[in-house]
């Protein structure tokens, strides 16, 4: 849900400033582009140095950048800019400034400026939190449509104990997804995507794999996190890196993906089998390294089981998703499969057509579902490709 935002992390004068540092680490993991407005009295708090370098972007807090110069930060531009503002920690000031329309900050006239979603995570004292005039600011904030983060009951730095305490990093994080992701289609499904190859252990160095390099399967997983889905995502070995909002298993062969399968089929409401699982394994894997020799060797194989024909001979509500990558009669092999594996649609990608396949940033492919209905699309970029499979399966919801 965060990948990819541009977000505004405003920063107060709180003794909870420190804590910006971990959301801004949470944020950047998540994948949003993150940029930090902190106002003069958080920086007795913390240094922009930390906050800048977490962020890798220069932290702003001044109109002008460089009045001989005449050059100003355009709180105007960044107002714009910004998909939603956090701030976090909110002082008691700030909130009661934001109340008023007061502009007398870079902090408060970037907030009158922006036309997004405002979060604001207050963080005080238990006194100030309770006095009548910080309650009417927080409700007038609300009242206006800004989201109020509710501070924690707690210890407090003052050494009371009650409630003021800032949300912790985690917490304001799945806040906030849980509040980006409300009316998207895929919010409260959870779907498992396979990807990657798998690798058939020959002996403890060597093994039989494929050139999948996942980039498809984890493009589809993203694009579920995106329209407010739960993605599993079982990956065979793979470079690749996820966004810290996919849950992610990683497996090396057929077998353990087919059991990593089956341990969540029951919990999911789609599968999506993007991974080049291996058809067939050693029978028998090596103990010790098999030793160089001049006579012909082979090497017994046997079949894997079949992960696709498992779920779709087990499966109950599920919406079932299969690839199909061929390299010769493809649309009547795809359409076989389809059908002998249960499969809602099938997802059909030729080795043949340039740019399309295994390793590739593209792809090409051909749907076809139940009904033999067949749709074809041009070569994108796989990101676009994995949002035209998710709009498809949606349909089925
Ligand atoms: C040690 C210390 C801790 C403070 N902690 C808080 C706090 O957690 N919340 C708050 O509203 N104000 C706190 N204040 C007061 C603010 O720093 C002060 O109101 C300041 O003007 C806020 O400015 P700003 O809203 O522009 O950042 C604290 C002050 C000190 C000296």
């Amino acid at each position: 849900m965060l990948r990819g935002s541009n977000v505004l992390l405003c920063v107060t004068g709180s003794i909870a400033a420190y804590k910006s540092s971990f959301i801004i680490r949470l944020l950047v993991k998540a994948g949003a582009n993150v940029q930090v407005i902190m106002t003069q009295a958080s920086k007795e708090f913390v240094t922009p140095l930390t906050l800048g370098t977490l962020s890798k972007n220069p932290v702003l807090t001044d109109f002008v950048k460089n009045s001989d110069a005449g050059v100003w930060n355009n709180h105007v531009d960044l107002g714009l800019w910004a998909d939603f503002i956090l701030v976090a920690p909110a002082t008691a000031n700030t909130i009661a400034k934001m109340a008023h329309g007061e502009a007398d900050s870079f902090l408060l006239a970037t907030y009158l400026s922006a036309k997004c979603p405002v979060y604001v995570a207050p963080a005080m004292d238990l006194d100030m939190y309770q006095h009548a005039s910080t309650k009417d600011n927080l409700f007038l904030l609300e009242e206006r449509g800004n989201i109020i983060i509710k501070p924690k009951y707690g210890e407090l730095a003052s050494g009371l104990v009650g409630e003021g305490r800032l949300a912790e990093p985690e917490e304001i994080l799945a806040f906030l997804e849980l509040s980006l992701a409300a009316g998207k289609p895929l919010v409260g499904k959870k779907i498992l995507v396979t990807a990657g190859p798998t690798h058939e252990s020959i002996d403890p160095v060597r093994f039989i794999g494929n050139r999948s390099s996942g980039k498809m399967g984890f493009a589809i997983a993203e694009a579920i996190a995106e329209q407010g889905g739960e993605p599993i995502l079982i990956a065979g070995p793979t470079s690749l890196e996820s966004s810290a909002e996919i849950k992610r298993i990683n497996v090396e062969s057929a077998n353990e993906m087919l059991a990593e399968c089956k341990n969540v089929f029951s919990d999911v409401d789609a599968v999506i089998m993007a991974a080049a699982v291996a058809d067939f394994t050693p029978i028998q894997k090596q103990i010790q390294k098999i030793k160089k020799a001049d006579s012909k060797m082979s090497i017994a194989l046997k079949p894997t089981e079949d992960i696709l024909l498992y779920l779709g001979n087990h499966k109950k509500e599920q919406v079932l998703v299969g690839f199909a990558m061929e390299t010769e009669n493809g649309l009547e092999n795809a359409k076989k499969k389809l059908k002998s594996k249960n499969l809602a649609f099938i997802v059909y990608n030729s080795l043949n057509e340039k740019g399309a396949g295994f390793q590739h940033d593209t792809n090409k492919i051909v749907i076809i579902d139940q009904h033999n209905k067949i749709t074809n699309f041009e070569l994108k970029s796989k990101q676009e490709v994995a949002n035209d499979i998710i709009d498809e399966l949606i349909k089925y919801f």
